[in-house]
């Protein structure tokens, strides 16, 4: 855990109850080999408060395409819906690093086109960096964005975005060249500056692999335990979001059942009059004299 001058520790209250400084991008650096980095997805403000004190980094993640706008994939995700949304993770947090995705055709056609993108969500979402996906082919554009002052987290393994090329949401590395090939890409990754590099969807010994050639922190998703760090789809993982489970995703809750559960009750209030009830109105008008 790194101090900061302020006195607050990695980001966490100080016992006097003083604000809380945001985690930084370079004490997640530090924490690679050290101590477990703790990230989750937000997309509102308020999904942000309730997780901001649990987390080290909240991603608002391209998957909000799926997750709550209800696309097949997260091709549709325009750059205007990540600053709205990086917008409002970053009002509902205070303590968690704040990483917010490049989405889809945001950053592949150009290193300037790339900048433009990742220099509009900085300046308009409050984020510390930015995340995008791609291996090798991707790192001329990391190195171009890291120099320029924008820090830079890589996506390797299963790329959503790449979904029509890789032929579906499959795990990546079974076959040997596969593994290779995801491992010369997150090497090219890191190389290229990136602080931080997600491993999504790849066979476990892959994962580790990676971790260990590395000098940065790996987040593992579907991938391994010994991974620097994890991140899931917080609505995967609330059980909020229904089209598909990952067989990855450890579900906590099963938000979307107590939700119907909640809906139905009040449903049956509301037709048998039951709600609202005296607590609920304003009561009635007191007679002027
Ligand atoms: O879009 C996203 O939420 C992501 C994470 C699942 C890593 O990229």
């Amino acid at each position: 855990m790194s101090i900061h001058d302020s006195g607050t520790a990695g980001g966490k209250t100080k016992p006097s109850g003083a604000k809380m400084t945001r985690i930084s991008v370079p004490d997640l650096v530090a924490r690679k080999g050290k101590e477990k980095i703790v990230c989750l997805t937000a997309y509102t403000t308020p999904m942000a408060r309730a997780l901001d004190p649990h987390v080290d980094l909240l991603l608002v993640g391209d998957s909000l395409g799926m997750v709550i706008y209800g696309f097949e994939s997260t091709l549709p995700v325009t750059l205007d819906m990540m600053v709205m949304h990086g917008a409002a993770v970053r009002r509902g947090s205070e303590h968690a690093c704040l990483v917010v995705d490049m989405p889809f055709g945001s950053y592949q056609e150009s290193t300037e086109q790339a900048f433009r993108s990742a220099a509009r969500l900085m300046r308009e979402t409050g984020c510390s960096a930015v995340k995008l996906e791609g291996g090798r082919e991707m790192a001329p554009t990391v190195e171009f964005l890291v120099k320029r002052g924008i820090p830079v987290m890589g996506h390797v393994g299963l790329m959503p975005q790449s979904v029509h090329t890789l032929g579906g949401y499959r795990a990546r590395g079974r076959a040997t060249d596969e593994a290779a090939g995801v491992m010369a890409d997150a090497v090219a990754i890191a190389e290229a500056g990136a602080f931080s590099v997600v491993v999504e969807g790849v066979l476990e010994q892959v994962a580790q692999a990676i971790t260990a050639r590395i000098p940065v922190p790996t987040i593992g998703i579907g991938a391994s335990v010994d991974c620097d760090g994890q991140v899931l789809v917080t609505e995967d993982m609330l059980g909020l979001f229904g089209a598909f489970k990952p067989r990855f995703v450890k579900r906590y809750a099963e938000l979307a059942d107590d939700i119907a559960s909640a809906a139905a009750s009040y449903a049956a209030d509301v037709r048998t009059g039951v709600f609202p009830g005296p607590d609920n109105v304003f009561g009635s008008l007191k007679k002027s004299s």
